[in-house]
């Protein structure tokens, strides 16, 4: 089969998941790429302004600057980890004029109140990008997300909803937008067999990796792609400044493809398992008195990862660690991974406190498929173990 009807055949699936046509879908090499590609297409230039949530990646930030806008910085409601609608409203008139865009995140795979985002924009004549990398299969208002806002991106790196191993998906139902993305995925590089080979490589691994090996393996994973000595998510230069990498610009592989085919098939179970461990989630905090993450009435959240609030969250790392115990840290900064130089990325430290605040106490549990029932009742024990570190609600850490 043809590199063009492999992909073809992909962009069908996702376009029969999302209920839109495949025409309204390009692929990118990451999400971060299709991110950059959006921008571009609705005409985003230098002194540009971006309004976007201060609770993200910094590799959703880069496409920004790499295009010499500049982001601008929300906090964040700290019941749904997106963006607060209220600050938003309470933002200087001179900022939302200028703004050319909003990214709505789907966090941890809960939407953003997208209806609130969508007054502010009309009122502005501001885009609004939904920003899916964490929100596959969720729904807001009964409309699956990616579908809703101006054009949107999904992210299927190794640890989103489906993985692709690397991998990015724009949405629109704007014509014009649409054309325009196709376009930069006709003309940006074609991945090299290299790039290829290395996805089918850490294919090989990934699938064969088990629980066990979590904290070892991912150790290992970032510093060699921190180092550029593997195909990792972030390449080095990524995660030090705000500059355009070589070859950023580039297409979706027909390894990407194939592998997208394979996990669209299976992407019902994985949500069913989701469904299945975060309900056990929620028991076991019930019980020991902890509230459980706020599910609003407007969205179904998928919980990519499920968040927790801890007290000590160095010495929950720890632990988790020395007891083989996986635990997610999204994210560890409003801009994460990013602990300095927040300037570069035109960030403020104190400027959004709420955000600043919970980075330091979010911890966030695994609701993959490798999380079976054994595992389960391992992350429950730890838990009840380390109640005291704990925070009850969200309130507890509010500033
Ligand atoms: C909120 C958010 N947006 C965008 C991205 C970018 O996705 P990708 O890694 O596919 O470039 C990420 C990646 O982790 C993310 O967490």
């Amino acid at each position: 089969m043809s590199k063009d009807d492999c992909r073809q055949i992909f962009k069908s699936g996702i376009g029969d998941s999302l209920g839109i046509g495949s025409q309204n879908i390009s692929l990118f090499w990451k999400g971060r790429v299709a991110l950059y590609a959006i921008l571009k297409a609705i005409g985003i230039k230098e002194g540009d302004e971006i309004i976007l949530p201060a609770f993200t990646c910094v590799v959703a930030v880069n496409p920004i600057i790499y295009l010499g806008a500049r982001p601008v910085y929300v906090d964040i409601d700290p019941k749904t980890y997106n963006i607060d609608v209220k600050t938003l409203e309470r933002l200087n008139v001179e900022t939302l004029r200028k703004a050319k865009a909003i990214l709505a995140q789907n966090t941890f795979g809960l939407s953003s109140d997208l209806d609130a985002i969508f007054e502010i924009a009309k009122k502005y004549d501001l885009f609004v990008i939904e920003d899916c990398a964490h929100g596959f299969g969720g729904f807001y208002k009964g409309m699956p997300n990616g579908t809703i806002a101006d054009a949107s991106f999904f992210s299927t790196q190794w640890n989103k909803p489906f993985s692709t191993g690397l991998g990015g998906i724009a949405v629109t139902r704007n014509p014009e937008i649409a054309e325009r993305l196709r376009g930069m995925e006709e003309t940006f590089i074609k991945p090299s067999i290299k790039d290829e080979m290395v996805l089918k490589t850490l294919f090989f691994v990934r699938d064969r990796l088990g629980t066990k090996l979590y904290w070892p393996m991912i150790k290992t994973y970032r510093w060699l792609s921190k180092n550029n000595l593997i195909l990792g998510s972030s390449q080095g230069e990524e995660l030090k400044r705000p500059v355009k990498p070589e070859g950023f610009e580039k297409g979706f592989s027909r390894v990407q493809a194939k592998k997208g085919r394979k996990e669209l098939g299976r992407f019902d179970e994985i949500l069913e398992h989701r469904k299945k461990v975060t309900t056990f989630y929620k028991k076991i905090l019930l019980d020991m008195g902890i509230e459980p993450p706020y599910e609003p009435d407007y969205a179904v959240h998928t919980y990519l990862k499920f968040p927790l609030l801890v007290k000590d969250r160095m010495g929950f790392f720890k632990l988790a660690e020395k007891e083989k115990i996986e635990l997610g840290d999204w994210f560890l900064s409003p801009i994460h991974p990013i602990t300095k130089n927040f300037e570069l990325w035109h960030y403020r430290w104190g400027e959004n406190p709420v955000a600043e605040k919970i980075s330091q106490h979010i911890v966030n549990l695994p609701t993959h498929l490798q999380i079976d029932e054994d595992y389960r009742e391992k992350i429950a024990k730890f838990l009840k173990r380390n109640r005291r570190n704990i925070y009850s609600s969200f309130v507890n850490v509010r500033t």
